[in-house]
């Protein structure tokens, strides 16, 4: 089993297959089981009165769910993006999982191959999701035979049988249409316990595909070949705006972008320099429809407009942009962050959507595409890991570790280290960004970012032979990125190491002063382990006071909170090799 759940009472499995959601039996008003519901997968039929249908049996069925009860939604991403407005007046959003496919599924050059499906998870209850600690064993890379993460100087603060569970699955993966055993035990160990007794399966299997409700008014008239006045771009030069997108944006003629990109502040309370990153969330959703509006606008027939947030907003999202364009893939980013709750949030949702009918997608045409192109779109292949050291031994030896990309892409890490970033609190990875511009965009094309920071998709479009528009509010962002497009003309690499440290912080938390530790944190931490074992729990202030050679203000000023300070105690270090002597299996 790839999971282990502490303390799981394991929940009773009962499975159905029906042919008809109307099948699906009444729950009792004092239901508290944890029921799945796996919804058709990937079959093309529209019905709006079907679907509208189901949407009602679904709201009658969840309005009559008990008040402990849970449920869980196994389908496309987008049938779930549709379905869960439909009953989020009655039921919490408490996740969205991204649970890989076995096998991608490829229907068109006009998008790319479809690698997940969408667990969205609800509970009847308004309190934060009640769960089994869960761990998913380490995944070992067949070269190297160390862990696929790559745990850096942090091994003392993991636990020896895995990471704690996240919100991206690809341990387990589903074969849509088929039954799955792996799906159905995690669940009835993540829930499995007291206030649930069973794990309630339907795999419905009819012909019916959800359809998405369209606004009364389309906000954009939706572009067809013949109603397009092809406007000639040949003279748009690339540039920066300083403003507000919005404002810019009106100012931009319709039907004149090849690749529109968003990175919208996620309302999550950021430190951005101008902007409040903290809006009443109805406030938030108005003003993000004005400016994906805007972009559809802007965009060329034909063209994607790409979206990134945290899946949660996403889902608010994509009901604005079917309003204004179609659908053409759901992509899940893999951000590899480190744990910080139970059920670890890892992923992010990069929404694409097309005017009109999708072009053949440039990257399916890699015969006219530059090897820096080709590279963006080759990711790794499942189980190897992103090792500098690793990754360059696998080239030299001639080891297959690619696979042309799919929408799930999990070989991208988030900006971690400072000596990469400009002063900016969270700007992308370079690498995501070439990616989407190798996958949507021809060399010459027009790239237009309306959030565009400290310039990641200016630059990237730049450097690889694109012409870009990028918009951003904030003068001082815009400066930086300004000064690193000079760079980019000076023949220097804008994304290179650099010395200084970012003001700006990338997360919540305070930043340490102190740079140069008189003991390392770590040393620290393994002091605490070490008090903790002998004490028999987790100690306290007062305890390490007491206890510890090192004097207490090493642990009141080199750490953020007292969780950090105990993280080694609470678990029990790992080591990175499968095996003890790490004789590399293919090296
Ligand atoms: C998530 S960050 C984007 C970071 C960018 N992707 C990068 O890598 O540098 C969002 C950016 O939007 C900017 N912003 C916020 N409101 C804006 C507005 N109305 N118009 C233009 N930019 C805005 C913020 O200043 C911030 O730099």
């Amino acid at each position: 089993m790839a999971h282990q759940s502490e303390n799981a009472k394991k929940l009773n499995i009962v499975v159905k297959r029906i042919k008809d959601f109307r099948e699906i039996p009444e729950p009792s008003i004092d239901d508290s089981d944890v029921w799945l519901l796996a919804l058709p997968f990937g079959r093309h039929v529209s019905d709006a009165e079907k679907s509208d249908e189901w949407f009602k049996c679904l709201y009658e069925f969840a309005s009559k769910l008990g008040p402990n009860s849970l449920l869980a939604i196994l389908t496309t991403a987008e049938d779930a993006a549709a379905t869960w407005p439909k009953i989020s007046k009655i039921m919490r959003f408490q996740l969205w999982i991204a649970l890989k496919l076995d096998t991608p599924i490829s229907s068109s050059d006009q998008c790319l191959p479809q690698h997940h499906a969408s667990l969205l998870i609800l509970s009847k209850y308004r309190s934060s999701l009640k769960h089994a600690k869960t761990r998913i064993a380490y995944t070992y890379c067949p070269a190297c035979e160390k862990t696929t993460k790559d745990y850096g100087g942090k091994k003392h603060v993991y636990h020896e049988y895995g990471t704690l569970m996240s919100d991206i699955w690809r341990d387990i993966s589903w074969s849509p249409d088929h039954e799955s055993k792996e799906v159905e035990d995690r669940l009835a160990d993540l829930f499995g316990i007291d206030q649930h007794r069973n794990l309630n399966v339907y795999y419905i299997f009819d012909d019916c595909r959800l359809q998405p409700d369209r606004g009364s008014s389309l906000l954009v008239k939706k572009a067809s070949d013949d109603m397009i006045k092809r406007r000639t771009d040949k003279h748009q030069k690339s540039c920066l705006i300083k403003g507000d997108c919005i404002e810019a944006l009106r100012k931009m003629p319709e039907n004149t972008v090849d690749f529109c990109f968003a990175d919208p502040p996620y309302n999550i309370d950021k430190r951005y320099d101008h902007y409040d990153d903290s809006l009443d969330i109805i406030e938030y959703f108005n003003w993000c429809d004005r400016w994906i509006s805007e972009l559809a606008r802007v965009l060329k027939p034909g063209r994607t407009c790409a979206v990134l947030n945290i899946p949660q907003w996403s889902i608010r999202h994509f009901k604005h942009l079917c309003n204004v364009l179609d659908f053409q893939n759901w992509i899940v980013w893999e951000g590899l962050s480190l744990p910080v709750r139970m059920i670890m949030p890892a992923h992010y949702s990069i929404i694409c959507f097309t005017k009109g009918r999708a072009r053949k997608l440039p990257y399916a045409e890699l015969k006219r595409k530059t090897d820096f192109d080709k590279q963006a779109v080759y990711t790794l292949k499942e189980g190897f890991c992103l090792r500098p050291n690793c990754i360059d031994r696998r080239i030299t030896r001639n080891i297959s570790d690619r696979q042309l990309v799919t929408d799930m892409w999990w070989d991208i890490h988030r900006l971690k280290h400072n000596c990469h970033r400009a002063d900016h609190p969270c700007q992308l990875p370079p690498a995501l960004m070439r990616r989407l511009i190798s996958i949507f965009t021809q060399p010459d094309e027009i790239v237009l970012d309306p959030f565009n920071g400290v310039g990641t998709t200016s630059l990237c479009a730049d450097g690889m032979g694109r012409r870009y528009i990028g918009i951003e509010l904030s003068d001082q962002y815009n400066n930086i990125a300004l000064s690193r497009h000079k760079m980019l003309e000076q023949g220097k690499d804008p994304f290179a190491k650099n010395g200084d440290i970012p003001k700006a912080k990338n997360s919540r938390v305070k930043r340490i002063g102190n740079y140069s530790y008189e003991v390392p944190k770590k040393a620290l931490q393994l002091e605490v382990r070490e008090i903790a074992r002998k004490l028999g729990r987790l100690p306290n202030r007062d305890d390490v006071e007491k206890n510890s050679k090192y004097p207490i203000r090493y642990f009141d000023d080199y750490f953020v909170s007292w969780a950090e300070v105990c993280a080694a105690a609470r678990t029990t270090g790992m080591k990175e090799s499968k095996s003890e002597d790490n004789q590399l299996s293919l090296f």
